[in-house]
């Protein structure tokens, strides 16, 4: 037979029982593995013995049900003010940091990197975006932004535009404002985005 496994349900189940989406993918191969061999889970002595089964096979390969936690929003705020401390900003004097948090629970942190041509200028944002993409990491659950200034480190239109080609309409953005956390979703900071 044939294993087809659906993207979308992975990384819903993935959500739903807290763990990295590389975590379910090997669970469901394992259950659909089971499947193959002839188990089942119509009745209740059935489910028993395939579960024993399909916990077995994952362990035995070494690949554990690791469970995700999350870093909590003033955590992540933490660490995106650690950021600013590698800022390369000699023209502006405005240090960004920023801290991303992924579906599978890692962080990259990122700093604004100027240019003398200004417009290679790169925002704290976008680097902490591409490093994660570049180490093959594109789901995000959060992004927290401050800035050095006394004003919330609301993000630049460009940046809003990488964000939307990464982001879910859900992925929060956490900003300081007001001696405390806002938050938005990527659907209220650019509503009606551009895409191809
Ligand atoms: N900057 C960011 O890092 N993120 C933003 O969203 C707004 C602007 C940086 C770019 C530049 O180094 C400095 O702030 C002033 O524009």
């Amino acid at each position: 037979g044939d294993i087809v496994l659906c993207v979308q349900k992975i990384k819903e189940q993935a959500d739903k029982y807290g763990h990295s989406e590389k975590s379910e993918l090997a669970f469901l191969t394992a259950h659909s593995m089971m499947h193959l061999f002839g188990y089942d889970h119509m009745t209740p002595e059935e489910s028993a013995v395939m579960e024993a089964k399909q916990n077995e096979v994952p362990e035995r390969l070494g690949i554990t049900r690791q469970e995700v936690t999350y870093m909590t929003d003033n955590e992540l705020v933490a660490k995106a003010k650690e950021a600013p401390e590698n800022s390369y900003s000699p023209y502006s004097h405005f240090a960004v940091g920023a801290a991303l948090l992924s579906t599978d629970g890692q962080v990259f942190t990122g700093c604004n990197i100027e240019n003398s041509s200004f417009g290679a200028t790169n925002c704290a944002e976008r680097t902490a975006i591409f490093k994660a993409v570049s180490e093959g990491v594109k789901d995000f659950k959060a992004i927290a932004i401050v800035c050095s200034g006394d004003q919330p480190a609301y993000p630049c239109g460009i940046c809003r535009q990488v964000m939307s080609e990464f982001f879910n309409p859900d992925t929060r953005i956490i900003v300081e404002e007001g001696g405390g956390l806002k938050t938005y979703t990527m659907s209220e900071i650019l509503p009606d985005s551009f895409s191809l």
